[in-house]
């Protein structure tokens, strides 16, 4: 699929290199694998299932997969406070290792909200993989104990990314001239 809207940013050899990378390292911080230290990979529905199953065959001990969505009920294109959960967790995290996973943190209100929403289920750990972090538009303080990489304030598509339901299969990543 080539467009001369879209301009590539980062390509599919390199997410696929720091996706294992980040693997390895939370493979090597929850080294115990057993029911007795269970680890889930929460994805944002829906562009982080992309990142999810490959991070998931990244990380060298069992996983549990699930999802959860929110939605911005803002006015405009941007994301505003008023963030709900419209598709919820239907598995029991209560004492678990539980990683959200997010496609990108750009305003931080949907992943704080989704952060919330997980903290309520009582995990025994709760932390953010995120593979792209927009810093620059951040409105809330965000941790991302797991990034993949930095990008400047520009809409990126590809890799799970969409604008309006378009482009999320690319391999690659790249800036959609809007
Ligand atoms: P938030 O502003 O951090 O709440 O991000 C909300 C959501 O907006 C993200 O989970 C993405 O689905 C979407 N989003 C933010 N920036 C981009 C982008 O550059 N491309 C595609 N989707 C984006
Ligand atoms: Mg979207």
């Amino acid at each position: 699929m080539s467009s001369p809207r879209l301009k590539l940013l980062l390509t599919h050899d390199q997410i696929s290199a720091r996706v294992e990378e980040l693997g390895q390292t939370i493979g090597e911080d929850f080294p115990t694998n057993s029911s007795a230290e269970p680890l889930w990979l929460i994805a944002a529905l829906k562009g982080a299932v992309f990142f999810q199953v490959d991070l998931a065959r990244a990380i060298d001990r069992d996983v549990g997969l699930g999802f959860v969505r929110a939605s911005s009920y803002g006015t405009g294109a941007t994301s505003s406070g008023d963030v709900r959960v419209t598709v919820d967790l239907e598995d029991n995290i209560a004492g678990a290792h539980v990683i959200l996973v997010e496609d990108i943190v750009d305003t931080g209100y949907s992943a704080q909200a989704l952060l919330d929403r997980l903290a309520a289920a009582k995990p025994r750990t709760l932390r953010l993989a995120a593979l792209l972090d927009k810093p620059s538009r951040r409105e809330l303080p965000i941790t991302i104990d797991y990034r993949g990489f930095e990008i400047p304030d520009q809409f990126v598509v590809g890799y799970g990314l969409d604008h309006d339901e378009r482009y999320r299969n690319l391999r690659d990543i790249s800036v959609l001239s809007l």
